[in-house]
Order: structure tokens, then sequence, then C-alpha cells
């Protein structure tokens, strides 16, 4: 796909990295903006992104920095890149251990999705990349979320799915480009689903954990519709690993502070509220809620 797109170019240059959230290092910033030094990029050029949401995260920030920032365009070749981090500006490494703590906000000039990857995808892939447009969808459009309900499969509902999807996350980043308040929505299932992906030591991909995470902080009635959705999308409606293991990395929470953790609630499809949570009560909480990973 990047031969592709450096066929389309005027002057291409491809840089390669290596898979993984490994990439995201001062060490490969440096090597990409060592390769636009010596092959002579200038302002006028630009860096366009070909990947996932690791190479969408790192080239955004090489664009950011390099003379000051030039131009970024971002090409997800992944469902979960395409609806969550493509669409937003957040660029982004790991550094000293801490994930994402070296960044900025920098909006693509563009960002563009071939609906044509979907035919070639692993099917697990784009199910897990969904579980963020299920997201979307359980915490701003109780419409989009009867689709996910009602409609039958087929290539046509993922595409508007995602692309309803990626609309409703535009929307919210406009109205809140630094995450002052109506970007923290976009954590739902985030808190505990991140736990989960620690405590899964790679079992499961980002987006199946961000779907079990969701559902302890959904109303009873919502609760139910998730599960079923869950089902249909062949997402994971049970813990990998015992819910003890997941919740000590709710303390290293980022979103935690002195007083406890911002959590994004679903009373409603449609509908969230943003509710801070001292830690222990939070813990105590998803304790008396652990039979909603036994469906
Ligand atoms: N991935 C969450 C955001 O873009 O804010």
């Amino acid at each position: 796909y990047a031969k592709a797109v450096a066929n389309a170019s005027k002057t291409p240059f491809i840089a390669t990295v290596k898979q993984g959230e490994g990439s995201k290092s001062l060490e490969t910033l440096s090597f990409l903006c060592e390769q636009m030094l010596t092959n002579g990029f200038s302002r006028g050029d630009c860096v366009v992104a070909v990947g996932g949401g690791v190479v969408g995260d790192l080239a955004n920030f090489a664009a950011s920095v390099y003379m000051r920032g030039i131009d970024f365009y971002n090409l997800p070749t992944t469902v979960l890149s395409a609806v969550d981090s493509a669409v937003g500006g957040k660029s982004g490494i790991n550094f000293c251990g801490v994930k994402n703590i070296l960044g900025s906000f920098n909006q693509p000039k563009g960002v563009l999705f071939d609906a044509e990857l979907l035919k070639t995808l692993p099917k697990r892939q784009i199910n897990a990349g969904l579980a963020e447009a299920i997201k979307m969808a359980l915490t701003f459009d109780a419409a989009l979320f009867e689709v996910f309900e009602k409609q039958e499969l087929s290539e046509e509902l993922y595409e508007e799915l995602i692309c309803r999807a990626v609309l409703l996350k535009a929307d919210v980043v406009q109205k809140d480009e630094r995450e002052g308040g109506l970007r923290k929505t976009l954590n739902f299932g985030h808190t505990l689903g991140h736990g989960i992906e620690a405590a899964a030591k790679g079992k499961l991909l980002h987006g199946e954990c961000v779907a079990l995470g969701m559902l302890p902080f959904c109303s009873d009635e919502v609760y139910e519709r998730l599960l079923s959705v869950l089902k249909k999308f062949d997402l994971p409606t049970r813990l990998p690993c015992a819910l003890d293991e997941a919740l000590p990395f709710l303390l290293h929470d980022k979103k935690a502070s002195g007083d406890g953790i911002d959590c994004i609630l679903v009373p409603s499809a449609g509908k969230f509220e943003i509710k801070k949570i001292r830690t222990d009560d939070l813990i105590a909480q998803l304790k008396e809620k652990e039979k909603r990973f036994n469906a």
C-alpha cells in the first residue's frame, strides 16, 4: 500500500518502521527525522502515514516537529486506526515506559480510509476495530447502536458503521480538540480496558479489551443490549484473566488524580455521564459487577 501511495506522489520516499508498539520511541522518531533530513525534505513536503495506529501516531509526531511542522496526511490501514486514532490529530510516542507521554495535537490535512481494505484484513482485526465504533454509538448515537443491533452482517454494513463512527468522532474532536471535557468520553471502556489489556499479556487485541471494558459501565438495560452486539460481532464477553489481575492497573490510569478516576457511564444508548469515582469505590463497584463477565 505504501508503494501504491508513493507511485501516486511526485517525489516520494518511503521509510519503514518495525511493526508494534515498540516503534513508538524516541529512537524511531529520530530515525524518521534523519531520513527526512538526508532526503532533503523541506516545508513544501509532507508526511503520509500508511499503516495502523503506531504508524499514524509516530509519523504525525515526526511531521509536527520536523522544521517546526510540515503537512501530514493519514491513510489508516486498520479499522481500529480508521475509527479512532487517525481522526483527531493526536500524535505520540512512549517514553520512560509511559505510553503516549510525548506528543502533540497536530491535525492531519486529510484522512483517507479505503474500504477495499476490508476485503483483506483478518475478520478478528476488523471486529476488534469495530469495538471503537460501538463505543461511539453507545455514547453518542442511539440510532447507530440500533443499526449495530438490527442490521444483518454484510460488507455494506461494515462500511456504514465505520463511516458513521468516524463522523461522530470528528464531531467530538472538533468541539473539544484538546480534551478539556467532551473528548474524555472517547475513553469509555478504556479505563478497565487498559487494565485487561495489560493483564491479558497479548492474548487480546486493544479493541477486544475495550469491548470488555465497556460492560460494567452501562445500565442493566444497556448491558444486555451491548452483550448481544458483542456476540454478534464475535467480540469477547468473558475476561481472559481474573478481574483481580486487571484491577491494579486502574491505580496507574492516566485519568486518575488524587480524588479518583473520571469514568464514563452509559445510562441509556446514545447518552453518557462523566463521573469522578474514588479508585477504592470503583474497584469495589467493578467487583460487584464481576458476573457481567460470565455471560
Ligand atoms: N483515542 C482517543 C482520542 O482520540 O482522543
